[in-house]
């Protein structure tokens, strides 16, 4: 698929959930956020026919997020059957690394080849503080477990304030170093303002090279994350909205009204 500024769309990233087990300041509300409504959140099998669909058009890197993917109640199940759809050569997930321990086997086993973990700062009362709830320990320990399981392309996502050069980043930058991680910088978007969400030294947050659609966990295609039109995969079917969207995408974005913790970064 290419848009209407020649650039090709080949990269899909799925919200499998909007619920996460961390409420990180920079993502949620204090008060907590309104969820989705259950019977909004599409099946298994809709999200398979989504990614089928959007291969179908020319995606070949799917990624899964969240919210937090891993609470997805049979997210094996569903990373399994979305792994089975033909033509996928770039499989990932972001997650935010508290449920490694457990996953990271049957991750690996069922599919997924790269892992985007998110880690902020390596000071355990910080990471308590950023993430309101998080513990680090599960952090690190799911870390080393996706390392041992053999998963070798490994990022850590570290939201910066300012610079690359804050202490909390210049450890994560340490720390990525010895554990042979790559470590890409985010600096903080403020998700009111809807301020531009730049990646230092990444690929993403380049409007001119974007290649992405985004899909919400309810269906609903996102052109840009500073769109203000959203695709609804159930009223549009999923060609529709997924060709709609790509026929939508601004030449670049800036500023939006949306809340972006269910389409998981
Ligand atoms: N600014 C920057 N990054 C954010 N993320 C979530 N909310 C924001 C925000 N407001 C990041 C997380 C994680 C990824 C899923 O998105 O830290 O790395
Ligand atoms: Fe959860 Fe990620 Fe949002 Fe933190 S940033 S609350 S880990 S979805």
């Amino acid at each position: 698929m290419y848009d209407r500024f020649n650039r090709r769309i080949h990269y899909l990233r799925l919200s499998v959930t909007d619920l996460c087990n961390l409420r990180c300041q920079y993502c949620m509300p204090a008060e907590g956020i309104q969820l989705l409504h259950h019977g909004d959140i599409l099946t298994f099998e809709e999200m398979v026919d989504v990614v089928r669909e959007a291969v179908g058009l020319g995606v070949d890197k799917v990624r899964l997020t969240g919210g937090e993917p891993l609470v997805r109640r049979g997210i094996i199940d569903l990373v399994r059957m979305i792994g089975e759809v033909p033509g996928i050569t770039d499989y990932a997930m972001t997650t935010n690394g508290t449920l490694l321990t457990e996953y990271a086997a049957p991750l690996k086993q069922a599919g997924i080849q790269r892992l985007n973990i998110s880690l902020d700062t390596l000071d355990a009362e910080r990471y308590e503080t950023v993430t309101r709830v998080g513990q680090i320990s599960e952090v690190l320990a799911g870390i080393d477990a996706a390392l041992r399981v053999g998963f070798e392309q490994i990022k850590l996502n570290c939201v910066i304030q300012m610079s690359p050069d804050e202490p909390d980043a210049l450890a994560v930058a340490a720390f990525g170093r010895a554990q042979g991680l790559d470590v890409r910088f985010i600096r903080q978007m403020d998700t009111l303002q809807g301020e531009f969400w730049q990646v230092l030294g990444g690929t993403g947050g380049q409007c001119v090279s974007c290649n992405r659609l985004r899909v919400s966990s309810d269906g609903k295609v996102y052109p840009c994350l500073f769109s203000d039109r959203v695709f609804d995969i159930r009223t549009l079917g999923i060609r529709e909205a997924l060709c709609g969207a790509v026929a939508y995408k601004p030449e670049s974005g800036k500023t939006s009204q949306n809340r972006f913790y269910h389409l998981g970064g």
